[in-house]
């Protein structure tokens, strides 16, 4: 862990009471994992930190190639706090997930973000807790939440903030519908993203995920499986995607850095396609995990070493 650039352990990790992010949620994050314990897609997570702390004004202290060293200082710093996890899939067995958090600090009480004195900001390493092995194989489940007549979400999708209570009862829910992921669904009953990785469909060959205008976050590994689909010929639409496009699609998956391509097999009450992953998902995930394991990957940071 570190704090404001001071690595501690976890115990020992602190923040004010009258820290806003905590207060407020008036914060903003970003959660990359590493392969091989070197941090995977740095430069698309750093800037994306950038445009969400721009969308709520937050001013981020440290420069991106900050950002990374301190990465990299934290990932080396939590060596031996990972027990190998015996239901891991093999690309995840000893590696790291990175929490970075930066908050616009603490301050007097009130909503004023002018009381804020100086931003936090706090890196948390973890062993990185991805789907197990079989769920790869098998395929999860999802659970749709919000649609028409439902609360709203709040806040911008496009920023990723500290504001997330939306998402923590939507994984309430969906957990207690024994599903993996929520879905959540817009004001006209678009299935928009999960509610921590975006969706994405296939319906005769074509692949399907909702557009950026959608109300989604622009997911890194969605961005990344949109191009390995260009790669292998898939053709790919950008379009909204109803409640019963989804239901009724041949395969979905989800995206997310911790996820990478899962396999979903039931959506809501209906099962997906035969219920088993499909051919294209698999074909996907297989070119995903060969570029994180270091072939052709857009824009890709350099490795170390
Ligand atoms: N969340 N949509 C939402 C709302 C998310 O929170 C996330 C990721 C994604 C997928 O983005 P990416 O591929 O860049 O991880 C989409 C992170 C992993 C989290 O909150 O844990």
């Amino acid at each position: 862990m570190s704090i404001d650039g001071n690595v501690v352990p976890a115990g020992e990790a602190r923040v004010s009471v009258f820290d806003r992010g905590f207060l407020y949620g008036d914060s903003v994050y970003e959660v990359v994992r590493t392969y091989d314990l070197n941090p995977f897609q740095m430069a698309p997570h750093l800037a994306r930190l950038a445009s969400s702390a721009d969308r709520i004004a937050l001013r981020l202290p440290w420069t991106a190639d900050r950002f990374e060293q301190e990465v990299r200082r934290v990932v080396e710093a939590s060596g031996g706090c990972a027990a190998p996890d015996p239901d891991a899939a093999p690309w995840n067995l000893g590696e790291r997930s990175v929490r970075i958090v930066v908050t616009r600090g603490s301050g007097e009480l009130g909503l004023d973000p002018e009381l804020a004195v100086e931003p936090t900001v706090v890196l948390i390493a973890v062993p990185l807790r991805g789907p197990s092995f079989a769920a790869y194989r098998q395929g999860v489940a999802a659970w749709f939440f919000g649609g028409p007549g439902a609360p709203r979400r709040g806040g911008d999708p496009a920023a990723k903030t500290g504001e997330h209570l939306f998402h923590v009862l939507a994984t309430k829910e969906a957990r207690a519908h024994g599903a993996e992921e929520a879905l959540l669904l817009d004001g006209e009953g678009h299935v928009t993203e999960g509610a921590s990785s975006n969706v994405f469909a296939v319906r005769g060959g074509v692949l399907e995920t909702p557009p950026l205008g959608a109300g989604i976050l622009a997911g890194v590994t969605r961005a990344v499986v949109l191009d390995i689909a260009v790669r292998l010929g898939v053709p790919v639409r950008e379009r909204p995607v109803s409640l019963a496009a989804l239901q009724s699609s041949d395969e979905v998956f989800l995206t997310s850095t911790v996820r990478e391509v899962l396999p979903v097999v039931r959506a809501g009450e209906r099962p997906i396609g035969a219920a088993t992953p499909g051919e294209v998902t698999r074909l996907i995930h297989a070119a995903f995990r060969e570029a994180a394991s270091g072939g052709h990957i857009p824009g890709k940071v350099a490795r170390r070493g």
